[in-house]
This record gives structure tokens, sequence and C-alpha cells, in this order.
């Protein structure tokens, strides 16, 4: 009985994650990929930055830097608004894949 109980335990706790796990790239797929691409480059709209290639903990400083003001070029203004509205666990889970990429 304890057993059964253990592996029904274990069974919920993984569906439980899963459930509240925030997918990453399908994140990003949805809210980045109309002006980074797919990291290699970006569209004029996109202020021409390659998001490839960088570490996932450089991604979230600047996601967090653009949020609270302390990071961002010429262009920023887009990204302020972006990343402002992205909870902390969407932004870790976006700069895992960037960093994956
Ligand atoms: C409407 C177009 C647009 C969308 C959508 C967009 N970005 Fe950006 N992004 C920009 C622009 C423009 C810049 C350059 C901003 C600046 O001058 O600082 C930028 C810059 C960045 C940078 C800084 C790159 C560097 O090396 O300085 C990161 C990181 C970034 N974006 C991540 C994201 C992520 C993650 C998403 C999705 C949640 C996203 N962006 C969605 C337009 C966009």
């Amino acid at each position: 009985m304890k057993k059964i109980l253990a592996i029904l335990t274990v069974i919920f706790c993984f569906g439980v994650t899963a459930a509240f796990a925030v997918d990453g790239g399908a994140l990003y797929k949805k809210r980045c990929a109309k002006c980074h691409r797919d990291g290699s480059e970006s569209s004029k709209s996109g202020g021409g930055v390659v998001l490839k290639g960088q570490s996932s903990g450089e991604i979230e400083m600047k996601m967090n830097g653009y949020a609270d003001g302390s990071y961002g070029g010429k262009k920023k203004k887009t990204m302020i608004r972006i990343a402002s509205k992205l909870k902390g666990q969407e932004i870790n889970a976006i700069a895992e894949y960037i960093g994956s990429m």
C-alpha cells in the first residue's frame, strides 16, 4: 500500500510540474520570434541584435535590465514594454531556451 501511494505521489507531482512549467521555446516563438527570428538575426524592428550565442545568464540579465531600466540601447523602449510584461519565471524559461540555441 505504501509503495502504491509513493508511486501515485510521484506521478501526481510530475503531472503538476508539467502543467505549470513554462515552455521557453513556445514563449519565444510566440513573443520574440517576430523580431528576433531564430536568434541568428533580427528584423529591422528587432534592432538587428543577435541573440544566438549569448548565454542564458546574459539574456536574463539584459531582460531584467530592460524591465528595471538599467539596460538598453537606442531602441530600448520596445524591449522595456516587452520585458516588463513578463514574469520572472517566463524570463528565466526564455533565457534558458535562448542559451541553448
Ligand atoms: C517588436 C520587436 C521585438 C520583439 C517582439 C522582441 N524584441 Fe527583443 N529587441 C528588440 C529591439 C528593437 C532590441 C534593441 C533594443 C535596444 O536598443 O536596446 C531588442 C533587444 C533585445 C535584447 C538585447 C540584445 C543585446 O545583446 O543587447 C534581448 C536579450 C532581447 N531583445 C530579447 C527578447 C526576447 C526574449 C523577446 C521575447 C520575449 C523579445 N526580445 C521580443 C525588438 C523586439
